[in-house]
């Protein structure tokens, strides 16, 4: 079906193929000067003092899991509200994801369930900043240090998020930012491993490239594998930075013309924004009554939308870690009521009516 309104476009266009064709011209497709202007256009922006590229977001934060010496056996708390990457990493580390339910009004880690789910195998904490805002890390900090455990941020969705000044991923021991296509700013596929730690980042440099600080030596101090992007992906991704004002901006208006129209339907809401955060964004998230029709009722307009995560505990392969279905209430509210709608920049005005005079007719009918 051709979608009249689609969930996402990307927002590019010449100053990408510009880049591009820089890298076509210079004939240097692996890492090099687009992939040294990525990362430290990244530092600047999140004044982490180091960052290394790493293949997608999920391999990420299975690279900052490894660099922390998280292994077989370990206990790793992480939100059963996100995107199956968040446990997936754990699991393949060879350790044991332990869900933890979200908060019902900004749809983070509930922060008030964790320590009781500290055990003796527990070796970290993985907050996930979800749909724009930042997980209250404040007290995962002190629950981290008074536990000894490491925290591991997946910031995924998060860049241009701050949580109290300080951009998200730069706050634990260290923290991953996507740039898959749906992100804010993007590079296809690609992601940044972000710490303040030398030593985390020295093993970070040898984990993502076959055990070596650099490439063009056959010789391996230890054990690594490839991680590595292209200088395409980076040059995309540089063009993205730097517009990252301009597609935040008009996310911003087009998230205003939404609470806007839509404000006086009252079988709708908007997810609370918290004073410790700023707001990017992701999606328009609502939560609203009879989703499932609601969601079907835009389909058959033309209108592509998103349901809200899938709960980890019900993810069929996650079924041997034998949850209850009461285990998590607020992650099942969450996906039973929970929808996205568009937002991405180039989105029109009367498409955005379209949107919102159907989800008024939708509950007028
Ligand atoms: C919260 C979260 N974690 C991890 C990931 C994985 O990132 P990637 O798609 O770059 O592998 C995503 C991607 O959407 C995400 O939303």
């Amino acid at each position: 079906m051709k979608y009249k309104v689609p969930q996402l476009i990307p927002f590019v266009g010449e100053e990408e193929l510009e880049n591009l064709k820089h890298v076509i011209e210079k004939k240097w497709l692996t890492e090099g000067p687009f992939s040294q202007e990525f990362l430290q256009l990244i530092k600047e922006k999140t004044d982490s003092k180091y960052a290394v590229l790493a293949n997608n977001g999920t391999l990420a934060l299975f690279l900052a899991l490894k660099a922390l010496g998280i292994k077989e056996g370990d206990e790793v708390i992480v939100p059963n509200f996100t995107f199956i990457a968040s446990a997936t990493s754990i699991y393949f580390i060879g350790a044991k994801p332990v869900f933890v339910d979200v908060d019902k009004q900004t749809l983070n880690i509930d922060v008030t369930q964790i320590e009781k789910l500290i055990t003796s195998k527990t070796k970290a904490i993985m907050p996930v900043h979800v749909y724009g805002q930042a997980a209250d890390m404040d007290p995962i900090i002190a629950i981290a240090k008074k536990y000894h455990l490491k925290v591991i941020e997946d910031a995924a969705q998060g860049y241009g998020v701050y949580y109290k000044g300080k951009h998200t991923g730069t706050i634990g021991d260290v923290g991953t930012i996507s740039f898959f296509a749906d992100k804010t700013v993007t590079m296809g596929e690609g992601a940044v491993v972000l710490t303040n730690n030398e030593k985390i980042y020295e093993t970070l440099k040898l984990l993502r490239n076959q055990g070596r600080p650099n490439s063009g030596t056959f010789i391996h101090p230890a054990f690594g594998m490839n991680f590595r992007l292209t200088d395409m992906q980076c040059a995309v991704g540089v063009a993205q930075l730097k517009k990252f004002e301009l597609i935040n901006q008009i996310k911003q208006r087009n998230f205003n013309l939404y609470l806007e129209l839509l404000k006086n339907v009252k079988e709708i809401s908007f997810v609370e924004i918290q004073d410790y955060t700023n707001f990017i964004p992701f999606r328009v998230n609502i939560i609203a009554q009879e989703k499932s029709k609601l969601i079907d009722y835009l389909e058959n307009h033309g209108i592509q939308t998103r349901g809200f995560f899938y709960p980890l505990h019900r993810q069929p392969c996650f079924s041997y870690l034998d949850y209850k279905e009461t285990d998590f209430p607020n992650s099942n509210y969450l996906y039973n009521n929970g929808l996205s709608l568009p937002i991405f920049p180039d989105l029109t005005k009367e498409q955005i009516e379209l949107v919102c005079n159907t989800i008024i007719n939708f509950y007028n009918k």
